[in-house]
């Protein structure tokens, strides 16, 4: 297959990347980060998170963000929602699209969100038809599509059949993630291979964190294949707190550069992502992990 013309990318940064942050982050900082986000060409912002305080602290303040935003025509602005419970609290607060989080491990999805595959599939459902009645898009994840940090090797037909209930059950997108970037391109290949066969490649996206530097490697592997929607996070940031060791997501910023040279189109501006990604490690004292951004800074 041929590499699409066009990627739409997902910045997860303001979501992913902060929610695993020891130290607080203010709300002012989270609404700078998504305003420059807007500014730099993205399209498709992950703002916040409606999940329990308890268990993560960081998006605690996802009312004050989700309200908070100076919205931008033509962007869309989404958030997590594990449950009815956080998809009440997002509608109130004007979300434009949400996502549910299941999991293709058995022991993430119990640590993650306490519960089994089968009954978070099964909280969902009325996640997705509750959305369904407000016209709000929903969005499905597969953690630990590549690994889990529990249970190991993970079968590709598991995260076959785990993207299929969530496109059947009326997620519009599923995205694909390697939660803790163990994944090597041929092994992405082929469990994108298996996917592919239960939702359509146009309805695929990937979700790829670098812990062991292969990411880059992994997405060149997947849009060869036709994948045509990339999450990232600016200036590398990120990681799930249910996922021992997991580090960054894929930086948005090498992202950018690598389908810039590839010609494939994004309209995002590189240098402006690039300062924002300058800019946000600064203020949250974080290394820069984009090489891209690193690079253009020292320019
Ligand atoms: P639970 O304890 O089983 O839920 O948690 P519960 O229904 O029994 O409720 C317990 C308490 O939580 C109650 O409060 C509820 O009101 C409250 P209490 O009576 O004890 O005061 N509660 C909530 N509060 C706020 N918002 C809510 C909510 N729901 C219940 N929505 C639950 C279940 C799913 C809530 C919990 O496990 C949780 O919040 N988990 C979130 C974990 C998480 O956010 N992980 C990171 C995101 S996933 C990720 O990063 C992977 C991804 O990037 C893809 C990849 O890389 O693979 C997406
Ligand atoms: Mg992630």
């Amino acid at each position: 297959m041929a590499f699409p013309k066009h990627v739409r990318l997902v910045e997860v940064g303001p979501r992913d990347g902060l929610q695993n942050e020891p130290e607080p982050i203010t709300t002012a900082t989270k609404l700078a980060l998504i305003d420059r986000l807007g500014a730099a060409g993205i399209r498709y912002i992950e703002a916040a998170s409606f999940v329990s305080p308890k268990w993560v602290p960081q998006m605690a303040d996802h009312r004050e963000v989700m309200t908070g935003i100076t919205r931008r025509d033509g962007v869309t602005y989404a958030a997590l929602t594990p449950n009815l419970k956080g998809l009440e609290a997002a509608l109130e607060c004007g979300v434009e699209e949400v996502a549910v989080f299941g999991a293709a491990s058995e022991a993430f999805s119990q640590k993650n969100i306490n519960c089994s595959v089968a009954e978070s599939l099964a909280r969902f459902e009325p996640v997705l038809e509750r959305a369904q009645q407000a016209g709000v898009r929903v969005r499905g994840y597969v953690s630990c599509v590549l690994g889990c940090p529990y249970e190991g090797e993970i079968a590709p037909a598991k995260v076959a059949e785990v993207s299929k209930a969530l496109y059947e059950m009326g997620c519009y997108e599923v995205s694909l993630g390697d939660t803790i970037g163990v994944g090597t391109p041929l092994k992405a290949k082929r469990m994108l291979e298996a996917v592919s066969h239960e939702v359509p490649m146009a309805q695929l996206a990937a979700h790829f964190h670098d812990t062991y530097g292969q990411a880059l490697a992994n997405l060149y592997a997947v849009l060869e294949e036709g994948i045509a929607v990339v999450d990232s996070s600016v200036a590398g940031l990120g990681g799930c707190p249910y996922a021992k060791g997991a580090s960054g997501n894929v930086a948005s910023e090498d992202v950018i550069y690598l389908l810039n040279g590839l010609g494939i189109e994004t309209g995002i501006d590189l240098d402006a992502l690039a300062a924002t990604g300058t800019w946000i490690t600064q203020a949250i004292g974080r290394p820069n992990r984009s090489k891209v951004g690193v690079a253009l800074a020292a320019k």
